[in-house]
């Protein structure tokens, strides 16, 4: 079934799990998420950013939102990073029941003030709204973007924009970066500012870059208000990977119908395990 992401996280937040949040950028990606939910009987949010939207197509949205109308657990389609009211715009056109907006990098008055415009317009169709403070880290290939150095979201400041923007829920900068650790590794999580901030900010709160962090950290943040935990490259890198090792194997394969199941299994198996380890499971 098909719901505001708001409804959605509420239920994850007051029983210590998180919502996986997935980054679909085709048809096989929104297959991959609503099987693996099903079987594991969690709830799930497809996700789809700007850049994926640009790549599928406005009318794709129609798509997912049928087949999201069909499950058996709750779903939400939520536009990832969007970056201007336009993008927002866009996305409630096109029928998304949630929306980020990403103004981490303008100053904080700034911020503030993009996110209130878009809460206004969100909240009057009933579409929940998620912005950032502070911006996580990025790294290479990944479209999601993030900054240089990560900038850590400061508590007091978080509250406060809370209160300002009337937002849904926060997204905040604790250490992880989007895509792999290419270079410096697994990053340290900041837990004890987590838990801080999640003593003063009294809504669901949003981890971005999922990928490629240790399991035992990620499993401690949704002890500490984290509801959301967005997941985009170690889904798609596992497809990819067997899809590689497929076409090499098999030089002449060239049906899709024989090309994809392996690779849509090997995506399934990494979301299947990230619902475990964010303790969706069985909570639908
Ligand atoms: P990863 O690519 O690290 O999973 O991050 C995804 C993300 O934060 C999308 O907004
Ligand atoms: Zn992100
Ligand atoms: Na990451």
């Amino acid at each position: 079934m098909l719901m505001n992401m708001k409804e959605l996280l509420e239920v994850a937040y007051k029983n210590n799990f998180a919502v996986g949040s997935f980054n679909v950028a085709n048809s096989e990606f929104v297959r991959v998420v609503i099987e693996s939910a099903e079987e594991k009987k969690a709830p799930a949010i497809i996700q789809i950013h700007p850049n994926e939207l640009d790549l599928v197509g406005d009318d794709f949205i129609a798509y997912v939102r049928e087949s999201c109308k069909n499950t058996k657990v709750p779903m939400a389609i939520h536009l990832d990073h969007g970056s201007s009211v336009k993008d927002v715009m866009r996305a409630i056109r096109n029928g998304y029941t949630s929306v980020m907006i990403d103004a981490s990098h303008a100053s904080f008055a700034d911020n503030i003030a993009i996110t209130k415009e878009v809460v206004n317009i969100a909240h009057d169709v009933n579409v929940s709204v998620e912005a950032e403070l502070g911006t996580i880290g990025s790294n290479e290939g990944s479209s999601e973007g993030g900054a240089d150095e990560i900038l850590y979201t400061d508590a007091d400041d978080a509250k406060r924009f809370v209160e300002e923007t009337g937002i849904d829920t926060l997204a905040v900068a604790i250490g992880t970066s989007h895509g792999q650790y290419k270079h410096a590794g697994k990053p340290e999580l900041k837990l004890d500012l987590l838990a801080e901030i999640n003593q003063k900010v009294e809504i669901p709160l949003v981890l971005h870059g999922g990928s490629d962090n240790k399991d035992e950290e990620i499993a401690q943040t949704y002890l500490h208000g984290i509801a959301k935990i967005n997941l985009s490259t170690d889904m798609k890198s596992a497809f990819f990977q067997e899809m590689r090792r497929f076409l090499k194997d098999n030089q002449g394969a060239y049906e899709p119908d024989v090309i994809m199941p392996s690779a849509r299994n090997a995506a399934k198996e990494v979301v299947k395990h990230k619902m475990d380890l964010f303790n969706s499971t069985n909570k639908a």
